[in-house]
């Protein structure tokens, strides 16, 4: 079993993009410039936009951090992203969900420029992604498709289940592995809370991208023997054992499956820091205007 490390991996990745920033600097150009909204106080939001925006340091990128409280109506969210959209300034930015549930996540995605979405949730992304056009692709499918690609995975002619059809994950995911381009080519079944034989469809996976949200949901019986396991779940799950009061758990049994795997990520350490990479290289194009 080889172990897909995000955190070595993400590492290398974060170095290559500061190069590119230094590369892009010296010849005049801005610094790449990130900014996220965050609205309310949701603990695993603030850990991930801290995240991101410690990221744009290491990186050489300029950020901002746009805070608002939790009962901010929907028309001043609307004014927060039309300020950011015509800011010069800002290459790219994001607007953390989940959202609180009086604001329509589909209407302030369409509010964003599709030329600072660089989380790529506009539909005109959407689309663009979906007719091989150039487009910002969504921050974790992409982080997936790099940590593929660097471990030298096969995936052409593959089976390749995706579990959950979220519009920032699974769907985009599956997208991608289609795409007559590597890594993709793959035969793609996505499954949902409908499916029926889960278990079976999974079991022929030779790749199994796990995003439901369910800690340890998938068990060894759900794997085949040298499958390529991708664990794009992290929930807080709570543990008296930690300063913290909780632990992270994947979607993904990981002791019971890694003796099966012939690859699997782990969590945390996995997909979530690849996902930031992903963030930071679209960023990175938005600043350099190689996408719009
Ligand atoms: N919430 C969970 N994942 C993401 C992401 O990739 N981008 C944003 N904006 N919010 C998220």
């Amino acid at each position: 079993m080889q172990l897909l490390d995000g955190k070595a991996l993400s590492n290398i990745i974060k170095a290559e993009i500061k190069e590119e920033v230094d590369k892009w600097t010296a010849k005049g150009g801005k610094k790449p410039h990130l900014a996220a909204i965050l609205v309310g106080n949701d603990g695993a939001s603030e850990t991930y936009v801290a995240s991101k925006i410690k990221s744009c340091e290491q990186v050489g990128f300029t950020s901002t951090f746009v805070r608002l409280p939790e009962n901010t109506s929907e028309e001043d969210l609307l004014n927060e992203v039309h300020k950011l959209n015509n800011d010069a300034d800002v290459d790219g930015f994001i607007v953390q969900l989940p959202l609180p549930k009086h604001i329509s996540e589909n209407t302030i995605m369409e509010a964003v420029a599709p030329a600072k979405d660089v989380d790529g949730f506009h539909p005109i992304n959407v689309g663009r992604m979906c007719k091989g056009l150039p487009a910002y692709l969504s921050a974790t499918p992409f982080g997936i498709l790099e940590m593929l690609e660097r471990a030298k995975i096969e995936t052409s002619g593959k089976h390749c289940v995706v579990i959950g059809r979220s519009q920032i994950v699974g769907l985009p995911m599956a997208i991608l592995m289609q795409r007559n381009t590597y890594p993709g080519n793959s035969t793609v079944t996505i499954c949902h809370s409908r499916t029926q034989n889960l278990k079976e469809i999974c079991k022929t996976a030779d790749i199994l991208v796990v995003a439901l949200g369910r800690p340890e949901f998938v068990t060894a019986d759900y794997v085949k023997d040298g499958a390529v396991v991708i664990d794009v779940g992290i929930t807080r799950v709570a543990d008296e054992t930690k300063k913290s009061g909780f632990a992270l758990k994947g979607d993904v049994k990981f002791d019971d499956v890694a003796p099966l795997a012939s690859h699997i990520t782990p969590v945390p350490g996995g997909v979530g820091l690849m996902t930031i990479c992903g963030l930071l290289t679209n960023t990175l194009k938005a600043a350099r205007r190689e996408v719009y």
